[in-house]
């Protein structure tokens, strides 16, 4: 029979890599805890409409890549592509909308998009965001970069670039709209069939062309900044002050229109020089304000961003290596097989990583295997030690060795430890 293999684009998380992708999910929750975010979660499922009417049902998100199913019931659910949606579901579901705004919320966790899988690109895949809800304050979408790029910052992470733009709100965007379809009707003919079809659907979503033949004509395409309407304008504005003074270096980049269809005025993403193509962005985000309408909630306004945690352990320097034991326990002889249980037991109470080997195996057997480990020492239990009360102690670098009370272990490998971690060890 054929070995089952794991589905096309996820991964395992193996150990090194899961402690890679926990450290640096963990760094940003604590950096946007110094701002005051708080962690949430949400279903790993939701009803489909949420995100066709949330993330918009011409965005390639929703017309190509969601993981879509019907329940026992008939219900039409998604595995989550995003978070936005759901969070602010959430708030507005709930008493965090009978609390003073802003909120300010964080998570972390799987995302499913049905995407071509590729370098960065997975079918399941990992986010860490923030979303403020229920303030529009310009200043907000400031804070939200801010926490993103704290977080780059101390996981050590050069050669990114913030791009900001602001593509307008319902006052401003129909007539940039009509200015794009008329500037890109007059070359129909040139265009790419695929961005022929988005000229169609969605006229804003050409300006991310990667397309060649379209290349030429972004050029002289008319920008988003020339038709801000006063209070955009002004917003914008005001989210590079902020941005100033939180000495963020960012481009203005008036092409820069983001594939979910809920944004209005601010979207911003942080490139890295190594992500080349569609998948360059490290993370992206913008400000939603009439999503919360467009899901059947009383108006919330709102503003946040997602980081792909793959692609920042990909380009992060690398954390700490995985622990190692401090030390393993060996019954010597099968007489001492419940002393050897029974003294793990009392050294991980006394806060050492211990590996209990009362196996079968040699004696020769165990200690290589205990040698290969990594641990700094082994103990031995054989009749005499459990008659005598007492262990034998061997540290493996230097083959060094006590008879020790099982009280003075710990200490003992402790101190051994720090040895180990200031160079000392076999000469
Ligand atoms: P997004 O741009 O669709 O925005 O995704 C954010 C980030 O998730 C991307 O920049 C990328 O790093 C990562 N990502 C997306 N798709 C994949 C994939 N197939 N494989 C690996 N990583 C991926 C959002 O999801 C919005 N909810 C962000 C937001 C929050 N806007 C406002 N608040």
């Amino acid at each position: 029979m054929p070995a089952i293999s794991r589905p096309r684009g996820t991964d395992d998380l193996l150990p090194e890599r899961f402690r890679a992708m926990r450290r640096v999910s963990d760094l940003g929750i604590e950096v946007a805890q110094r701002f005051g975010y708080r962690q949430l979660d949400t279903p790993i499922f939701e009803a489909s409409e949420l995100f066709v009417r949330g993330v918009g049902d011409t965005t390639d998100v929703v017309r190509r890549e969601m993981y879509t199913f019907s329940d026992r019931s008939g219900r039409s659910l998604t595995l989550r592509p995003e978070a936005t949606a759901p969070v602010l579901r959430a708030f507005s579901e709930s008493q965090l909308r009978q609390l003073p705004p802003p909120l300010r919320l964080s998570y972390s966790g799987p995302m499913f998009r049905y995407d071509r899988p590729g370098k960065g690109r997975y079918r399941q895949f990992h986010q860490f965001g923030v979303e403020a809800i229920g303030e529009a304050d310009p200043e907000l979408d400031a804070e939200v970069i801010a926490v993103a790029w704290g977080w780059l910052q101390e996981l050590g992470l050069g050669g990114i670039s913030l791009q900001i733009n602001s593509i307008g709100d319902g006052e401003c965007r129909p007539a940039y709209r009509e200015a794009l379809l008329e500037h890109f009707s007059a070359h129909l003919a040139a265009l790419p069939e695929l961005d022929q079809e988005r000229l169609r659907r969605n006229p804003l979503r050409i300006l991310d062309s990667k397309e060649e033949g379209t290349e030429a004509l972004l050029a002289s395409a008319p920008r988003t900044e020339d038709f801000l309407c006063p209070p955009c304008r002004e917003a914008f504005q005001r989210v590079q002050a902020a941005l100033r003074a939180y000495a963020i270096p960012f481009e203005v980049n008036s092409r820069l229109v983001r594939g979910l269809d809920y944004y209005v005025r601010t979207t911003f993403e942080v490139w890295h020089e190594d992500l080349k193509g569609a998948q360059n962005a490290l993370f992206g985000g913008g400000r939603y304000d009439g999503l919360a309408e467009l899901l059947g909630y009383p108006p919330a306004p709102g503003v946040g961003f997602a980081a792909g945690l793959e692609r920042v352990v990909m380009l992060a320097p690398p954390g700490p290596g995985l622990e190692l034991p401090c030390l393993v326990v060996c019954s010597v002889q099968p007489v001492a097989v419940a002393a050897a249980i029974d003294a793990s037991q009392r050294l991980r109470r006394d806060g050492l990583t211990v590996i209990c080997d009362v196996g079968q195996r040699s004696l020769k057997g165990k200690m290589r295997w205990a040698e290969r480990s990594g641990a700094e020492a082994v103990a031995l239990l054989g009749e005499e030690e459990v008659l005598g009360r007492r262990v034998t102690l061997r540290r493996l670098s230097t083959g060094e060795q006590l008879g020790l009370r099982l009280d003075q272990v710990a200490d003992q490998v402790r101190v051994w430890q720090r040895a180990s971690d200031f160079g000392e060890g076999p000469d």
